[in-house]
């Protein structure tokens, strides 16, 4: 008798376990105590400053209150570039820290992973990690993760995003080595973001989940988790954008935004992420946004090799499926996912952002390439990546190139 074990392309699958994490009102009180079990005396916090909310006085009074020495790097930008890494990694040696504290969003907690392989490493560029398990050297420091947006779950994943701004694209780096160490997920901090951001890094976390959900990695466990954040952020994202002191909704997203985290920490992603970090690295477009926009094409090419699976997102986007077929029910969540991403002001395209017909050619490959890739439902080409470009641009560009080809 033989049998074989190669009749899928990912016979295997993996669950990557998180980090504990503190999760509710109030949280970021307990970050000094946190810091102190991890062995932390004096701090580098990474951040992007969140100027004019008081978070980061805030957390140092918590810190310093408690005995904790406090350094902070405040140079971090929306999508981090290597020299940010690196310069936060000279503070962090010149200030003598021995540990990170990341406060922000996806780009703070990502810089602070991409700190900790530096100093793994001896300071060696960070641009020699791209791609998966490239740590050679445990990483011994450890990192709190303080999340003030409610989208990126990059407080309790193993993954650090980060620009190459002499190749002009996005690193992505996953290594469980750079798992964070401990996360602090705080409603409270959230309500100071804006509506577009909240808007935005809403969108990040439903692609998480959406594409944690089709993934060909996903595991049992990562689909639930993928399914419920989906459903809580049906329930919440349009009240949170419309009205920053609704603190239900507040916490839902918080909810929602740790769960599909963990969801992708396992599932992998899809080309959704694949086309946000490529035009992120170009255009220095915002994440989420990025995400907002690819999400209904992706979405649409993609549901043939799943429509079970987006049948199930209709459902936990409050759709009645009942009467319909699959590919129907399939179809309303592709509609439901549009819908819900104009209720809350995202109406831009791709031709807004800078795309234009004679990138895509170029930059079909660096998503054809892009880690996340590997994790999409359906087989991905060069030629259908260019296709759904195209459905991101204005509809006046589209035709344009049309006439010019
Ligand atoms: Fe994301």
């Amino acid at each position: 008798m033989s049998f074989n074990v190669n009749h899928t392309e990912f016979p295997l699958k993996m669950y990557h376990p998180t980090p504990g994490a503190l999760i509710g009102w109030g949280a970021y009180r307990m970050a000094g105590e946190e810091a102190k079990k991890l062995g932390i005396k004096h701090a580098l916090i990474v951040t992007s400053g969140l100027r004019g909310t008081g978070i980061i006085d805030e957390i140092t009074g918590v810190l310093k209150h408690v005995g904790i020495e406090v350094t902070v790097y405040d140079g971090v930008t929306s999508n981090p570039k290597d020299h940010e890494v690196h310069a936060a990694h000279k503070l962090y040696k010149q200030a003598q820290c021995d540990g990170i504290i990341s406060v922000g969003g996806g780009s703070s907690h990502d810089c602070a992973k991409a700190v900790r392989i530096v100093e793994a490493h001896d300071g060696q560029s960070i641009r020699e990690f791209n791609g998966m398990n490239t740590c050679q050297k445990p990483i011994l420091i450890p990192q709190l993760a303080i999340t003030t947006t409610a989208g990126t779950g990059s407080e309790t994943s193993w993954a650090s995003v980060i620009t190459d701004t002499e190749k002009l694209y996005k690193m992505v780096i996953f290594d469980p080595t750079i798992i964070t160490s401990r996360a602090i997920v705080d409603p409270a901090l959230m309500r100071t973001m804006p509506p577009k951001l909240t808007a935005w890094t809403g969108m990040d976390a439903l692609t998480h989940a959406v594409e944690a959900y089709v993934s060909r990695l996903g595991v049992i466990t990562s689909q639930g988790l993928a399914i419920h954040a989906i459903k809580l952020i049906n329930e919440g994202l349009r009240q949170a954008y419309a009205n920053p002191d609704n603190a239900e909704a507040r916490e839902k997203q918080a909810w929602a935004q740790y769960t599909a985290g963990m969801a992708f920490n396992s599932a992998g992603l899809g080309i959704t992420h694949s086309i946000a970090h490529c035009l992120g690295a170009l255009f220095d477009s915002p994440h989420g946004q990025c995400n907002a926009i690819a999400m209904v094409p992706v979405a649409r090419y993609n549901m043939v090799a799943c429509p079970e699976r987006y049948a199930d997102i209709a459902r936990a986007m409050g759709v009645d499926t009942t009467g319909m077929t699959v590919m129907q029910a399939a179809e309303s969540a592709v509609e439901a996912l549009d819908t819900l991403r104009k209720e809350i002001g995202i109406t831009e395209n791709f031709s807004s952002l800078g795309l234009q017909e004679h990138h895509l050619p170029r930059f079909s490959e660096v998503v054809f390439n892009d880690v996340c890739t590997g994790g999409n439902p359906r087989i991905v080409t060069t030629d259908a990546i260019q296709q759904i470009f195209r459905e991101c641009m204005d509809p006046a560009v589209e035709v344009e190139a049309e006439v010019l080809a």
